[in-house]
């Protein structure tokens, strides 16, 4: 009754007081340990989706929550106008785990592809014949800012805010022919997603990400990953480039950066490290000592727990079991990396199974109509994998019985 009381309130309050840009589910959650969640009338939840990939380490991990207490008491802001020990230190950590040279940090993962942009055409600019055109691929999901927005080549985003910033070619995803003719000397830079989350949890095959590579470095543009979501060991390597062995000239990172706290980072190497200048780019807030604090405990935990390991066992355990459902499921393809996880349903349920999946006390994710997305903490436990497992099959068998009935 709690619950549903407080519920009913903050829904009256989203109708009348919030712009109504999300769907939400009707669910109030209060606390959260690891990869479980509770909600306002008590009720336990196996967490699979990690607050859309942001909660790496788990919910309240103590580390994380020391460093931010600890850094609460002492200092909030300042600005970037002076020093604060822990953006330096997270900067010397980051880039060494990242393999980069230097980072800008921001606040999110669109500041990070934005930065990105911003230092790809910057540097095309220099060249005579200006390089100002920026391909990217078709289903990609950078950000919703202007610029972001238009390298994010999804209609429903875009259309509503035509006309968006000039000089993109985008090409279909794993259309390798395609992309050698969009990459010409008119090119500053190529931004894929290693693996496309938000449209799916598709791969890009490593012949494209390959022949991306091999295009920038032959008209001298940069290749940029946008790691936002694949980064930071969610795919079982601190980012994926790094299992691809295709090295990107500019990583964006932003999600479980923060160990939970809003951090971006758009980290660059060589040439692309070195564009920017003073005066050149900027954020108030970027890299406070709250987030850094917060940002160095969540890198310090998944190294010293063995996440990137988990996540890849983990990851591997979750995908045997799903395609051992095959058998008396409609489940069809099963996609991903380490704990970056996607499955199709042959009936378009997948909204539904959402729904009944919270009913059976398991947080997932639908990116289509017939799309599941699963991102858990990289430090999911065998038994919660194992319960989460349990109440989601159930939701699927409901979802999809009610489907067919
Ligand atoms: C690959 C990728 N890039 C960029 C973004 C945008 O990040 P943010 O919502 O923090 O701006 C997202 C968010 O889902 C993402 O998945």
């Amino acid at each position: 009754m709690e619950g549903r009381g407080l519920l009913e309130e903050l829904q009256a309050i989203d109708a009348q007081h919030i712009m109504s840009t999300y769907a939400r589910q009707p669910v109030v959650f209060v606390k959260g340990c690891g990869a479980r969640l509770w909600d306002a009338g008590g009720k336990e939840y196996i967490d699979f989706l990690g607050g859309i990939a942001v909660d790496a380490v788990g919910h309240c991990h103590p580390r994380v929550l020391h460093a931010i207490q600890e850094q609460a008491g002492k200092l909030l802001h300042v600005s970037n106008l002076f020093y604060t020990e822990p953006q330096f230190r997270l900067a010397q950590k980051l880039t060494v785990i990242a393999g980069m040279d230097k980072v800008f940090f921001c606040n999110s993962g669109a500041e990070a592809n934005e930065c990105a942009l911003k230092i790809a055409r910057k540097w095309g600019k220099r060249k005579e014949p200006p390089a100002i055109e920026i391909v990217a691929a078709e289903g990609a999901f950078h950000g919703r800012l202007f610029g972001t927005l238009s390298v994010t080549a999804q209609a429903k985003y875009q259309q509503p805010y035509e006309p968006l910033v000039p000089g993109v070619r985008i090409v279909p995803r794993n259309d390798v022919c395609s992309l050698r003719k969009a990459i010409t000397e008119h090119t500053c830079a190529v931004i894929l997603e290693p693996i496309q989350g938000e449209s799916g949890v598709h791969p890009l095959s490593i012949e494209f990400l390959r022949t991306a590579r091999e295009c920038c470095n032959h008209v001298g543009a940069f290749l940029i990953f946008d790691e936002v979501q694949t980064g930071m060991g969610r795919t079982g390597t601190w980012f994926m480039w790094q299992q691809l062995g295709v090295q990107p000239d500019i990583l964006t990172s932003a999600k479980a950066l923060g160990g939970g706290l809003p951090v971006g980072a758009c980290m660059a190497c060589g040439e692309a490290a070195n564009v920017l200048e003073r005066g050149d780019h900027g954020s108030t807030f970027a890299g406070g000592p709250l987030v850094a604090s917060a940002s160095l405990a969540a890198i310090e935990a998944i190294e010293e727990e063995g996440m990137l390991y988990n996540a890849r066992t983990m990851g591997a355990y979750l995908c045997e079991q799903i395609a051992l459902w095959r058998e008396r499921l409609p489940v069809t393809e099963i996609r991903g990396a380490g704990l970056m996880i996607g499955f199709d349903i042959a009936e378009p349920v997948a909204r539904e199974v959402v729904r009944v999946a919270l009913r059976e006390g398991v947080v997932v994710n639908a990116t289509g109509e017939n799309t599941i997305r699963l991102l858990p903490p990289l430090n999911l436990q065998q038994e919660e994998a194992d319960e989460g497992l349990r109440r989601l099959r159930l939701a699927i068998e409901s979802a999809v019985a009610e489907r067919t009935a």
